[in-house]
């Protein structure tokens, strides 16, 4: 059993915070008056970030910082290690997404692994940098990662991004249980977030045009044959995930999703499972 979350006067550090569904967390955290270390690649928006908290009477610290760098994540750990004297709560955010969609046959290797670096040895090296000092604190801790909702589906053409997400989830499972087993009052969700407005299409086009001069844009776009519509795919803003998550972490939720789950999509998989042993 882990014990209450007090979020006023505790200390978060939440990736990919300069905008979007982060930047929602680290406003929201901030406004219950945790103080917060926000990082981003983009450096400019995670100070925007910060200043907005300042402005609402929070405490709030910025810093440029690529989650792909194991170096740069650890000297963050240091950084907000030194600064708040612990940290309670880790949100791995920090992402990028691929549009227009692209089938698995069209994509490359470099594709692959770009999405990977970011998408899951970001949260890897989050978690690999915090744990172990987070540990070692008395009270309440908790680590948060962001997949997505395109993990309880499926998404045609989403398949780069989808398997990266998929492997936050076994890690993030994973970790749940091994505190569980280890009695650590540490709780671990995962953020499910579904069709939510952000830039993050463009973002991220821009992002891998800096690092690799790649327009994603020019590839071969994904021809969807059959239709497919999940409710998740119901836009909403950024908005409200600030407050679904620290709900998410009062209750010690390991799923906090932003969309209702597609629950016949699910208990139809889970039936596929069961009778995919044929014995012997
Ligand atoms: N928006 C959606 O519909 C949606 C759906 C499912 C999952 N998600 C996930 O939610 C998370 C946040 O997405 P968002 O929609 O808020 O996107 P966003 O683009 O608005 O915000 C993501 C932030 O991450 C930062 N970032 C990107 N690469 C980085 C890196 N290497 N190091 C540090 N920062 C980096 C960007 O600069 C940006 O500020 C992502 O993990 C994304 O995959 C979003």
């Amino acid at each position: 059993m882990v014990t209450e979350m007090k979020f006023d006067g505790a200390s978060a550090v939440v990736t990919g915070a300069g905008n979007g569904i982060g930047r929602s967390i680290a406003l929201e955290l901030g406004r219950l008056g945790t103080r917060v270390l926000i990082a981003d690649l983009d450096g400019d928006a995670a100070a925007g970030a910060a200043e907005e908290i300042s402005a609402a009477g929070g405490t709030a610290r910025s810093r440029k910082l690529d989650v792909t760098d194991y170096a740069a994540v650890e000297s963050l750990a240091d950084e907000a290690f030194s600064e708040f004297g612990r940290v309670d709560i880790l949100h791995n955010n920090a992402g990028v997404t691929w549009r227009p969609f692209r089938a698995v046959w069209n994509a490359t290797l470099a594709d692959f692994r770009w999405m990977t670096e970011v998408n899951y040895f970001g949260v890897v090296n989050g978690v690999m940098a915090f744990l172990p000092r987070m540990r070692e604190q008395e009270g309440r801790k908790q680590i948060l990662n962001t997949s997505s909702m395109a993990t309880t589906s499926l998404t045609p053409g989403h398949g780069l991004y989808t398997a990266a997400k998929h492997a936050v989830d076994g890690l993030s499972d994973t970790l749940r249980e091994e505190l569980i087993d280890h009695g650590d009052d540490f709780g671990v969700t995962v953020l499910y977030p579904g069709q939510i407005t952000t830039g993050i299409g463009e973002r991220s086009r821009d992002i891998r045009k800096l690092e690799t001069g790649e327009d994603l844009s020019q590839g071969i776009a994904y021809v969807q044959v059959r239709d497919a519509k999940w409710a998740h795919n119901e836009p909403k803003t950024a908005e409200n995930v600030g407050k679904q998550v620290v709900e998410a972490i009062v209750h010690n939720d390991p799923y906090c999703l932003t969309h209702p789950a597609p629950i016949e999509y699910l208990e139809a998989r889970n039936q596929l499972w069961v009778q995919g042993y044929r014995g012997y």
